[in-house]
């Protein structure tokens, strides 16, 4: 592991990457890939658009429009996945495979989450998918939660690890799983146990918040996301698997933009909003334990290393300076609301300290 550089005042490490992001698509593009590209090198978009982006050919498409938004002074390599259906063909997967730029594919429960109404009905219809993927090695990416009526919310994360993520890893020993964001000391500990080819992201936000974050004075929307916060004491499982050392816990924001009026509704939409201050809330979740010097393996090594690339060849710096989260981005004629919004943050990127050289 790469200690990272710095002192107190200061933090240099290994320019990270987002293993989990969400970047939607059109108008949207130029207001949240600039935020990304500003910290991170390299990003898993999330495939889940609508339509959702289930070939090769519409991800590659996809693509190009993100890559459009990155600023001229910005390198940002966006990888893309796949949404698995109950009827993804086989030769989607030698398509994704040959590609190159597709690494994963991903399993939306059907609906477990912000639009995976497509998603997949029963796992068994992908069992010939899954068997291609384990072949060619090419990365399952789970929504790990349980979609039955009768699971409690809280309990959905528990229960999918029990009836289909267990089995599953079982019937598939050699085929990569990333288990997204993970909220529970159940599953924190399942990716522990688990062999080499089991790895987790976790989000900054299951990090630092337990579902009191959910109600503190009122209902407070924009902390509401799928899976949704859990207790206290799963946090603290959390903190401590990002902090154990194990490689196979990696940095995965889930940044999720909806337009406010969708967020502070009657029926409000999952996601939170972090693109633009995950990076300060990781370092301060990793300050808070006294981990800071697993800090870089977890934001720029891990999870490349697990989708078997090279690290990231520059670095960012991060001062400890306080700095106030936007009360608003401006958002497809609305409102984008950050996580924190209008509160104060600890550390902040230093822009010229980057010695990224654009292409
Ligand atoms: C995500 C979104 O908005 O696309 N929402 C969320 O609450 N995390 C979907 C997802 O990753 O579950
Ligand atoms: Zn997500």
């Amino acid at each position: 592991m790469l200690p990272p550089s710095g002192n107190l005042s200061s933090l240099t490490l290994i320019r990270p990457d987002d293993w989990h992001l969400h970047v939607r698509d059109g108008d949207a593009l130029d207001v949240v890939v600039p935020h990304s590209a500003a910290c991170f090198g390299r990003a898993l978009i999330m495939p889940n658009l609508r339509p959702p982006v289930t070939t090769t050919v519409q991800a590659l498409t996809y693509r190009e429009r993100i890559l459009a938004s990155v600023p001229q002074d910005m390198v940002f390599e966006p990888l893309m996945s796949l949404y698995l259906t109950d009827n993804t063909p086989l030769e989607e997967i030698d398509g994704a495979k040959a590609s190159g730029i597709v690494i994963a594919a991903k399993l939306y429960p059907a609906g477990a989450t912000t639009h995976s109404d497509a998603g997949v009905t029963a796992i068994e219809l992908i069992h010939p998918v899954l068997e291609r993927m384990e072949k060619l090695g090419l990365v399952l990416c789970v929504h790990g939660e349980a979609t039955a009526a009768d699971v409690d919310i809280f309990d959905r994360e528990r229960i999918f690890i029990e009836k289909t993520l267990s089995p599953l890893v079982r019937h598939f020993p050699g085929l990569k799983i990333v288990f997204e964001h993970i909220t529970t000391s159940e599953a924190a500990q399942f990716v522990r146990a688990a062999g080499t080819n089991v790895a987790a992201t976790v989000t900054a936000h299951h990090l630092l918040f337990n579902r009191n974050a959910l109600f503190a004075g009122g209902l407070r929307p924009h902390h509401y996301c799928l899976p949704v916060l859990k207790r206290e004491k799963h946090r603290r499982s959390l903190i401590q698997a990002v902090c154990s050392g194990c490689p196979r816990f990696f940095l995965g924001t889930d940044s999720a933009p909806h337009a406010a009026h969708t967020k502070e509704a009657a029926c409000g939409c999952a996601g939170c909003y972090t693109a633009p201050l995950a990076l300060s809330l990781y370092a301060e979740a990793f300050e808070a334990e006294g981990a800071l010097d697993r800090f870089e393996a977890f934001a720029s090594l891990n999870g490349a290393a697990f989708y078997g690339l090279p690290p990231n060849e520059d670095k960012i710096t991060l001062q400890r300076k306080s700095w106030k989260v936007p009360d608003y981005y401006s958002y497809l004629n609305d409102k984008l609301i950050p996580l924190c919004a209008g509160e104060t943050v600890a550390w902040e990127l230093d822009a010229s300290m980057s010695d990224r050289v654009p292409s």
